[in-house]
């Protein structure tokens, strides 16, 4: 699929874009991979870390890693690619900036959750909980009749994408959810409610988001085939029962999803031999590296999933696989997709092959260094060390790609100074 360069009217909404992007990078920065280094730090080498701290701790690095940093990442590109997928008209402007203050006050507040119990944290936690909830519907209402309408004939790929805008308002209600007991002056959110809302967001959101966009895409990024539709229409429907069980905690739900990513893994066409006439460009080819790496994740987050699934009490291997799919498949897919987009959607320069080939080198050093260390656990000095060095690794190829954004954004926004 091609995707047309930005009319004049589009190019007004770049600013929109950027606002989304940066929000999301300052947040990975400081609470995700930041707040990240200093748990697994903690972790590995005991270093000081509040009192009681460590599990309220974790449930705010993982929420704001998947609200702050996923949430509002996919939320950004969402609002831009949907309608040139659909030919259909772009999304209000006022909504579109409503889900983003909902959103992002929603993530800042959360933060509360570290304060002392008092009636003035319940306050802002309950806001919180409420304007997530509020700015993500606006989101999943938006998208979808942006995909009900539209010039273009409907692709089964939007299946995916629709499951995935909806999996978004349902991930922060149960988190709001998860909060009850901070409500009565606990100091941690519901453990089951947390582990639904983590599903919620990583599995459905995230998942199908990507997924349906990558499938959408890979044709016309990567010369690759396109998946037949029943595979299509299988796998999704794979997907989201399987999601809806894990969310739920019902046996049988990773096994599911297993099956779909396998399915697809198995029919994107992007292994084996290039249907491309002649050598892919260099470009090309680092999309087509990051794609591979994202699908290679993707089987190893649900397979480690599955494991604990099957045979249950497996902590290890849910930390592992759900960091398999947040840092490996999530990042190599942004960072390889989000490089052809970025230009595609703001009309600016490419970005550097060279940065983007280190932000996925990089993040994929991070998943492996994070999710196989944590299987095996810092108890020995190699793999604490090894285990601590995930940390800055992944920060380091999201500063390389941040960069890089900021030389093809930058330019598009001077065109409003
Ligand atoms: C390399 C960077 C990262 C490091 C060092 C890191 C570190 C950690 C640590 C130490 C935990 C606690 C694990 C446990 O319970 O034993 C954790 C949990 C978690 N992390 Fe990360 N993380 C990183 C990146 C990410 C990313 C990119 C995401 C999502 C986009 C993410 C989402 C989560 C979630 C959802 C949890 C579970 C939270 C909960 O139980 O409520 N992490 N992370």
């Amino acid at each position: 699929m091609r995707i047309a360069l930005p009319t004049v009217g589009q190019r007004r909404d770049v600013p929109v874009l950027a606002l989304f992007l940066v929000t999301s990078v300052v947040v990975a920065l400081v609470a995700g991979f930041g707040l990240g280094w200093w748990l697994i730090l903690y972790q590995s080498f005991g270093v000081p870390m509040p009192a009681g701290g460590w599990l309220v701790l974790v449930q705010v690095h993982g929420h704001l890693q998947l609200m702050g940093f996923a949430g509002l990442l996919v939320m950004g590109i969402g609002y831009r690619l949907m309608p040139r997928f659909r030919g259909s008209p772009e999304p209000e402007r006022r909504l579109v900036l409503a889900s983003y203050l909902c959103v992002t006050i929603g993530v800042a507040l959360r933060v509360a959750q570290l304060a002392q119990p008092s009636d003035a944290r319940t306050a802002l936690l309950l806001l919180s909980g409420a304007l997530e909830v509020a700015g993500s519907a606006i989101y999943a209402t938006t998208t979808m009749r942006t995909l009900a309408l539209g010039d273009n004939a409907h692709r089964a790929d939007e299946l995916l994408m629709a499951g995935g805008a909806v999996w978004l308002p349902i991930a922060a209600m149960w988190s709001l959810v998860s909060l009850q007991p901070l409500f009565g002056g606990a100091s941690l959110a519901s453990l089951d409610a947390d582990a639904a809302a983590v599903a919620a967001f990583l599995i459905g959101t995230v998942g199908g988001h990507i997924l349906g966009v990558s499938v959408r895409l890979n044709s016309g990024f990567i010369a690759a085939k396109l998946v037949p539709d029943n595979v299509l229409v299988g796998a999704t429907a794979l997907w989201m029962v399987g999601t809806f069980l894990v969310v739920l905690q019902i046996g049988g739900g990773a096994p599911l999803l297993l099956a779909a990513a396998i399915a697809l893994f198995t029919s994107v066409g992007i292994f084996g031999r290039s249907r491309a006439a002649r050598p892919l460009p260099e470009h090309a080819q680092v999309t087509m590296f990051a794609w591979r790496a994202a699908y290679i994740w993707l089987v190893i987050g649900l397979a480690l999933l599955t494991v604990d699934a099957m045979v249950g009490g497996a902590p290890s291997f849910v930390v592992a696989g759900r960091h398999a799919l947040a840092i490996g498949f999530l990042g190599s897919m942004a960072y390889g997709v989000g490089a052809r987009l970025l230009p595609t959607l703001t009309g600016g320069p490419a970005l550097p092959v060279g940065a983007v080939r280190w932000a996925v080198i990089l993040t994929n050093l991070a998943a492996a260094l994070r999710a196989f260390v944590e299987l095996v656990g810092p108890a020995t000095t190699p793999a604490a060390v090894a285990l601590a060095l995930s940390g800055p690794v992944g920060l380091a190829g999201l500063l390389v790609f941040a960069a890089a954004a900021v030389r093809t954004v930058r330019p598009a926004l001077h065109t409003f100074a």
